[in-house]
């Protein structure tokens, strides 16, 4: 019997565990098997794996994370992991390899691919950072969790006549923190993309309380910076060198606080973001994710990512998906500055 091998590395997100599902019951039409790698590359290093068959997929589809666990390993670090990788993908005659993750799991499937490995990409990350693809699955769920948490915000923060900061996760790009903004009706939303000038954000809240307004909400995404020093509390790095986020939401209220003289609080939204169930939008992309990369193995289309285009599923060269992070465009951001204030 063939046999695929599939993965989840990375940040979990909502939408996982559908794509596993799809994969599955896609990859059994065809008579193959289906290995699920524990815990990301670490698994493909050290082995560790679960056989899934139709009753380990059952009843997935509403979960939130991934059944396979997952993790931020990174087989380029460590001398000979990649040969670990590439013996024990021997080891199991794999057909192909379905990876399922961001800029970093996705970098690894393409270099593994140059190496002559055959590798299938499925992009993953609630920052919709990815190039190539419109949307990626979770990011869905966690616009429509951030757009809640900032309506319960506006409540509390105009019994209290607060200015309320929420942080918002998004390391490189605005992505979550710009559409749960303005779908919630935030104030102001401050994203990476643009750093920050405390003037002028201190300058638009004071003007909109001078209309009479009690009450401001700040979206602020967590790799928002300010414009005269970067200003991020926490530094630490993970496996890939990505710096572990954080802060700016404090530091960004208290500058609030100090200079207009609005009591302000400051809610970091954090996991809560990734935890739970995937919306219908994230259950049926996954899905369809899931089933195209199963496709595109049979097709023998290595080195390939499944992609959203408009309203189809398409493929694309995994190198075009890592080349460069899809940021936020100035057009969008410049139409959410209408709400601000
Ligand atoms: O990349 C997705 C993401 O959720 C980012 O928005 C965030 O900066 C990061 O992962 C958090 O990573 P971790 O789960 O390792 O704390």
């Amino acid at each position: 019997m063939e046999e695929i091998g599939i993965l989840t590395g990375g940040g979990d997100c909502p939408g996982l565990n559908p794509v596993i599902r799809a994969v599955v019951k896609r990859a059994h039409l065809e008579g193959w098997k289906v290995l699920g790698l524990r815990n990301g590359w670490k698994g493909m290093i050290e082995d560790e794996f679960l056989i899934l068959d139709a009753r380990s997929v059952s009843g997935i589809l509403p979960k939130g994370g991934t059944i396979l666990g997952t993790s931020r390993t990174n087989p380029y670090k460590k001398a000979g992991d990649v040969e670990k990788v590439k013996s024990n993908f021997s080891k199991h005659n794999l057909k192909a390899l379905i990876a399922i993750g961001g800029e970093d799991t996705l970098g690894v499937a393409q270099k593994l691919y140059q190496e002559g490995l055959h590798v299938v990409g499925i992009p993953k990350t609630i920052d919709n950072d990815l190039s190539a693809t419109d949307y990626t699955f979770g990011f869905d769920t966690a616009v429509n969790i951030a757009m809640e948490c900032i309506d319960r915000l506006h409540t509390t923060a105009e019994s209290h006549n607060r200015v309320m900061v929420v942080e918002i996760m998004g390391r490189h790009a605005g992505w979550i923190a710009l559409e749960a903004g303005l779908a919630g009706g935030a104030d102001l939303i401050l994203i990476p993309e643009v750093p920050v000038d405390i003037a002028w954000v201190c300058d638009v809240i004071k003007r909109r309380h001078a209309r009479g307004k009690t009450f401001s909400i700040v979206a602020v995404a967590e790799g928002t910076t300010l414009k005269d020093g970067d200003e991020v509390a926490e530094r630490k790095f993970d496996a890939f060198g990505h710096e572990r986020l954080g802060g700016i939401g404090q530091v960004i209220g208290e500058l609030i606080e100090k200079k207009t003289g609005y009591e302000t609080r400051v809610t970091v939204l954090g996991h809560i973001q990734r935890g739970g169930s995937p919306t219908a939008f994230d259950r049926v992309l996954g899905t369809r994710f899931g089933v195209k990369a199963v496709e595109l193995v049979k097709e023998g289309k290595f080195g390939f990512m499944v992609s959203l285009k408009g309203r189809q599923i398409v493929s694309v060269p995994l190198a075009d998906a890592v080349k460069q992070l899809k940021l936020v465009d100035k057009e969008l951001y410049d139409l959410a500055k209408i709400f601000f204030g």
